[in-house]
């Protein structure tokens, strides 16, 4: 860091008229000096510099000191703004008590990205190209003006414009690739770029340098939206968008609002609610919630109002709880998202609805009061797994202690038992591991978070993960038995989980459901179900994140590793089925705590069939797999 008196010294002394005319034609009237902004690339002369003070555009509304010029116009740190401002003033400045010295090797990748995504807002401006994107903007009510404070771009659909202006600029194609802007699926194909006849969104790190890029499909298509890919520099799980931007009001407010989409926060924005930041097509995740924690601890959730984003509501819920924030859930009309509701009813009326936010807690309980999910002994049982795993997740003691003793008021049952639940292992389904936590985006794909990939092959968690595996093998050597897998695996969760209906409760229903528990094996399982066994692999690949994808390569890459079809399957059901059997006699052994004398009886009764049910099984063979070559 640098010493305040240095950053004192340099900010007295520095020419910001001499250092801004380096990049905007200023003109001296009166006492200022104005000039086009190079903020909004305005042409009028709305930009003015203060000798003695900093800089403000009156159009788009940029303001700060010499140092946030040279920030944002060199994507430079803030030690490096100083660094740079203090050469050209005289002043030697130096760093104390840091060891990195010199530049971050990340800026040449950050100055990358920033030229690309000045390619892509001219396209959209200045070009014919770019002309059915402007049209779309304009059909969804995103005024320029908000449009160029985001820096919204196109990329067209031509594939040769990008990469001709680059190279021109000096950047070579190895370059291009390196930074995934240019894709080559084949050895001897030209290279393409990633983005195609996409609304582009760049994406900013907390400091603002541009790291990456969102992308909308204009047309119909799949999928909607896409990422940058992760690298060095772009780490999705780890950064917020518009979190640069909204920083500041963030701690002048207090408060963070966080929603799902780019939409949702340029409506707000648009609207004067400036203090809001998304995720990007995941579940909000830990290292999200610390990063917003660096700015408040009180964080509302405005999410979409369908299935999806309630469910994702809750899960973000439980990270920020972990991270200690105190969070409070903003709930939408039906059918509407933050996008639709503040378009059509204006900043007042989604102002109102923040202000009615209900801790989230106490939203659960509701959400669970209302679906009758207290009544009887199995709903009640699921209930508390539901509530319980966001009382561990608080991280506050009070916190936790207030939501106890509302989730024992509700239930009807002593803060004691639950207490001890409270302390119990958690029950399988509700568990959470660090490692692999299931997500899913809204809307859009079920991902797993960002686990690390590891280096050798993938250990599932699960026991018998190795059935998992073994019908992915078989689904992506021999497709030919997609059908039949896919019939026996529903089979088989219907018969654990019967009629299963929520009534109203959905959202907080957080088990997959689902025969697969591994959850990267299961992401993969639910690609091939969704675009067939022998779809295009980049079509797969697209629906999974960064370690299932490694995984999904490795199974790929092993042609033979399947030599009798049946068997396998055979074998991996049979497997699945004990497990399942488990899982329901652990499920009715769960009840016994909160179960009364004459319930007592009855359940222990069905554990003793299931588990005669699976004694039997060694024996039985699961049998009914059909013939085939
Ligand atoms: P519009 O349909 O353009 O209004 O989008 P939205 O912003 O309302 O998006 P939606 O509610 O469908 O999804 C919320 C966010 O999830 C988006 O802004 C994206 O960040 C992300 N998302 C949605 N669909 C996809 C997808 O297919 N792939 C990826 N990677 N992300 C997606
Ligand atoms: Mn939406």
């Amino acid at each position: 860091m640098i010493p305040d008196e240095v950053v004192e010294q340099v900010s007295q002394q520095a020419d910001i008229v001499a250092i801004i005319s380096e990049y905007v034609r200023l003109k001296k009237v009166g006492s200022v000096w104005r000039g086009p902004c190079p903020f909004h690339q305005g042409t009028n002369a709305n930009f003015s510099v203060q000798p003695r003070g900093g800089y403000t555009c009156f159009v788009c509304g940029e303001k700060g000191s010499v140092f946030t010029f040279v920030q944002k116009r060199l994507g430079m740190s803030f030690v490096e703004a100083v660094k740079y401002v203090g050469a050209k003033s005289g002043i030697e400045v130096t760093e104390v008590d840091r060891k990195r010295e010199g530049p971050d090797p990340r800026e040449p990748m950050w100055e990358l990205q920033a030229t690309v995504a000045e390619f892509f807002q001219r396209t959209l401006w200045d070009e014919p190209a770019g002309a059915h994107a402007r049209e779309y903007l304009a059909s969804r009510a995103v005024s320029r003006a908000t449009a160029e404070r985001f820096g919204i771009g196109f990329a067209p659909r031509e594939i040769g414009a990008m990469r001709a202006h680059l190279n021109g600029l000096g950047y070579d194609d190895e370059r291009l690739l390196a930074a995934g802007l240019l894709v080559m699926r084949e050895e001897r194909e030209e290279p393409r770029p990633r983005f195609r006849d996409r609304l582009i969104f760049p994406i900013l790190d907390q400091s603002g340098h541009t790291i990456g890029f969102g992308g909308r499909l204009l047309g119909p298509g799949e999928p909607k939206y896409l990422n940058s890919a992760e690298s060095e520099i772009f780490a999705k799980g780890k950064t917020l968008y518009n979190l640069s931007f909204a920083r500041n009001a963030i701690r002048r407010e207090d408060r963070a609002i966080v929603v799902e989409g780019y939409f949702d926060v340029l409506r707000l924005v648009d609207a004067g609610v400036e203090h809001v930041v998304a995720p990007m097509g995941t579940a909000l995740t830990e290292p999200q919630a610390e990063l917003i924690g660096r700015y408040t601890k009180h964080v509302f959730l405005l999410y979409d109002s369908d299935g999806p984003g309630q469910k994702a509501t809750f899960r973000a819920a439980d990270a920020l709880l972990a991270k200690g924030h105190e969070v409070r859930v903003v709930t939408l009309p039906e059918g509407e998202d933050p996008d639709t509701f503040t378009r059509e009813r204006g900043r007042e009326a989604v102002e109102r609805l923040i202000e009615d936010a209900m801790d989230v807690f106490d939203r659960k309980v509701q959400l669970l009061q209302r679906a009758g999910w207290f009544s009887d002994l199995q709903h009640k049982r699921r209930a508390l797994d539901r509530l319980l795993p966001t009382i561990r997740a608080a991280s506050d003691p009070i916190t936790r202690d207030l939501y106890l003793a509302r989730a024992a008021d509700a239930a009807g049952i002593a803060r004691e038992v639950l207490l001890r639940e409270l302390h119990a292992a958690p029950r399988r389904g509700t568990a959470r591991t660090a490692a692999v936590t299931p997500v899913a985006a809204a809307g859009g794909p079920v991902r797993t978070a960002s686990a690390p990939v590891p280096s050798g092959p993938y250990r599932s968690s699960v026991e018998q993960g190795n059935a998992e595996q073994t019908l992915i093998r078989v689904l992506l050597t021999q497709p030919v038995w997609q059908d039949w897998i896919f019939e026996a695996i529903g089979r088989l969760e219907a018969e654990e989980f019967p009629g299963d209906e929520a009534g109203g409760a959905e959202a907080l229903d957080e088990d997959p459901h689902a025969a697969l528990r591994d959850p990267v094996y299961r992401a993969i399982y639910q690609a091939l179900q969704k675009h067939g066994a022998d779809a295009a692999p980049e079509m797969v690949a697209e629906e999974l994140d960064a370690l299932a994808i490694h995984v999904y390569e490795d199974l790929r890459g092993e042609p033979d590793a399947v030599v009798d079809a049946k068997r396998s399957i055979e074998d991996a059901m049979r497997q699945l089925r004990a497990r399942s059997l488990d899982a329901r006699v652990r499920a009715l052994k769960s009840l016994l705590s909160l179960a009364g004398e004459g319930e007592k009886d009855q359940i222990n009764l069905s554990i003793k069939k299931l588990a005669d049910e699976k004694r039997s099984l060694g024996a039985q063979h699961w049998g009914m797999v059909p013939n085939r070559k």
